[in-house]
């Protein structure tokens, strides 16, 4: 199969090309792409040299897939000029995910709604990814009527700028800035751009693709997002309030046994999920699973991925994974 990664030197693009290997998606030909700046640049994949073509370049190329990373407006001006040239493309920008007539995917989640009309999907948030793996199960079990979710994400999910950023600071050096200020040792309650209604744009990104992935409007989401000085992956804090009661062991037998999810829930062995464990796999970690004491019905746990991975390429290499198997691609 003819594999694109549009947004190939950037880190979900890089991160898309390992997993791809890892996984061993049946890539016959891999094409690189970036920006023009990047046009001839090496890359290695499965032990072989690429050389990163621009997007225009790419589409003659006519690939099966493309998978694209490099921001939304590459994704809003290109996607729909790969589509149109039969080429199906998963996209992980937030360009297309809340278009009533792109699909937003989590494999574990909704797979079932793609069909061959499908010819950009959208990847969600990194931040709704994980959370909406471990809701969905308890979800068909027990019905949820509201989430509270406070994040603490990692600087990966800004890019490369703002993880050098955070190396700059840890050095010394007065560098390049992604964050309006310090990242290192500081915590800043701000991801993505302020909305009129006081929430910021990553917090209203997790509210409605919650909906939109569960397919459910009723279940009632609000969300504090956080970005902290970390790089292995993001956490979040969840409380969750049901429609019916649960047992704590059966709430922890139903998401260790559910797919993409690995309970690690051990207090007196001093084991939660982390970031710095999280880092480079593919599943979704939860812990911290506890009773709301202070709420009939609810729970609280802690869920941990690695945003680059299943936030980003992991799901995106899943998805094509679906659609191959379903053989739209
Ligand atoms: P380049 O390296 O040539 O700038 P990150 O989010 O980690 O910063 O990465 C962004 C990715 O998107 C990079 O691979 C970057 O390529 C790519 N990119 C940015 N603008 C374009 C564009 N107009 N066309 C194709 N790729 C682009």
């Amino acid at each position: 199969m003819k594999v694109a990664v549009v947004g190939a030197t950037g880190l979900v693009g890089s991160e898309m090309l390992t997993v791809l290997a890892e996984r061993n998606f049946p890539v016959t030909e891999l094409i690189p792409v970036a920006s023009a700046r990047s046009k001839g640049k090496e890359i290695d994949f499965k032990g072989k040299k690429y050389k990163v073509v621009t997007v225009d370049e790419a589409i003659a190329l006519k690939p099966d897939v493309a998978l694209f990373s490099a921001g939304g407006s590459t994704s809003t001006t290109y996607a729909p000029l790969f589509a149109e040239a039969g080429i199906t493309v998963i996209d992980n920008s937030s360009a297309w995910r809340m278009d009533p007539s792109k699909k937003l995917i989590v494999p574990e989640v909704n797979a079932d709604v793609l069909t061959a009309d499908d010819k950009i999907i959208a990847n969600p948030n990194c931040s709704t990814i994980q959370m909406v793996v471990v809701l969905k199960p308890l979800h068909e079990k027990y019905k949820i009527k509201r989430v509270v979710v406070s994040t603490y994400q990692s600087v990966t999910g800004t890019g490369v700028k703002a993880v050098q950023q955070l190396q700059d600071e840890r050095a010394g050096i007065d560098g390049e800035k992604a964050y309006p200020y310090q990242i290192d040792l500081n915590v800043i309650p701000h991801i993505d751009v302020f909305q009129d209604n006081g929430y910021t744009k990553e917090e209203m990104k997790m509210i409605k693709e919650t909906n939109k992935i569960m397919q459910d409007d009723s279940i009632k989401v609000t969300a504090t997002t956080v970005r902290i000085p970390v790089m292995g992956g993001h956490s979040e804090a969840v409380n969750i309030e049901f429609e019916n009661d649960f047992d704590l062991n059966e709430v922890r037998e139903i998401l260790a046994q559910s797919e993409g999810i690995v309970v690690v829930d051990d207090p007196t062995n001093l084991k939660y999920p982390m970031p710095k464990d999280a880092h480079g796999k593919d599943e979704v970690f939860v812990g911290r699973i506890r009773r709301d004491e202070s709420q009939a019905k609810t729970l609280n746990l802690w869920i941990v991925a690695d945003n680059l991975r299943k936030g980003a390429a992991t799901n995106a290499v899943q998805v094509a994974e679906v659609l191959a198997k379903k053989g739209l691609i």
